[in-house]
């Protein structure tokens, strides 16, 4: 049976579009209240009005990760708003620009750092905090397959994406006892906007990477919605700083 997540509420960063966007739709499919948080009310609205149109309970929470005070805000409006935070997925995230090691400027890597890690940090602080108070709750980071392994041009991004899966990890052993679940999960190879623009409008360099998946097909956002649901269920109730691969078969070894 599908999980159940009436009576809950989740939080999803970089919800406007894409991996977010597709679990914040499929949180309130499984009746959790969402909060959608995004830069600007454009696509969110979209997502608050799908998961409303199935009859769920969202909300449009606007917040830069790049701001320690939106992110603060981003917790506290969630609480206010539901009344609670039992789940959070903390997803927004860049690609960075491509650039061979010794080309990358100072200014890349701190901005894709802030981003994608400095962000993620402090989201949890704010997450936890609550959570603590609250008696529970489960973190998801979206990491990637750069987390664990190298994405050539990009040192900015495989950094930060390698220090999540730290982060987790740490969080999952301080509060286990206090009733918190911390994981990451890693996508391959998602078709999304963020996916589309590193490629590029070339359909044959799509159609060469397409043919060296494992699957020959990209995954969905979906496919990793389901997984971060999954994550956030109580059927994952002993899974806590797991690292789970998303890919299609891609990374095996
Ligand atoms: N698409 C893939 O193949 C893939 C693979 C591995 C990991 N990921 C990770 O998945 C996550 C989601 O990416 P996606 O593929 O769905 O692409 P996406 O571009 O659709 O989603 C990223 C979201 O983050 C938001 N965002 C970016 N900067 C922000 C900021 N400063 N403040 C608030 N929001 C901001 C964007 O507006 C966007 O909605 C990212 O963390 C990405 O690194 C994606």
């Amino acid at each position: 049976m599908a999980a159940d997540f009436k009576g809950k509420v989740a939080l999803v960063t970089g919800a406007a579009t894409g991996i977010g966007r597709a679990t914040a739709i499929l949180l309130g499919q499984r009746g959790a209240s969402v909060a959608v948080v995004a830069r600007d009310p454009g696509k969110a609205g979209a997502v608050v009005d799908e998961i409303c149109a199935v009859g769920g309970a969202a909300a449009f929470i606007a917040a830069d990760m790049r701001s320690p005070d939106d992110i603060a805000r981003m917790v506290r409006q969630t609480v206010e708003t539901f009344g609670g935070l039992d789940c959070a997925f903390n997803n927004a995230g860049v690609n960075g620009v491509s650039a061979p090691f010794h080309e990358q400027t100072l200014e890349e890597f701190e901005r894709v750092v802030q981003i994608n890690l400095t962000s993620v940090f402090l989201c949890m602080q704010h997450e936890i905090r609550h959570m603590l108070d609250a008696g529970g709750g489960v973190i998801v980071n979206n990491c990637s397959g750069a987390g664990l392994i190298p994405a050539a041009g990009l040192p900015q991004y495989t950094a930060a994406k390698h220090g999540l899966l730290g982060l987790a990890k740490v969080a999952a052993k301080e509060y286990a006892d206090r009733n918190i679940r911390v994981n990451s999960i890693c996508p391959g190879v998602i078709d999304t906007p963020m996916m589309r623009a590193h490629l590029g409008q070339d359909a044959a360099t799509i159609d060469a990477l397409v043919a060296q998946l494992p699957g020959k097909r990209m995954g969905s956002p979906e496919d990793i919605a389901r997984a971060v649901v999954w994550l956030c269920s109580e059927d994952a109730a002993y899974v806590s700083g797991d690292t789970m691969v998303v890919d299609g078969g891609l990374m095996a070894h």
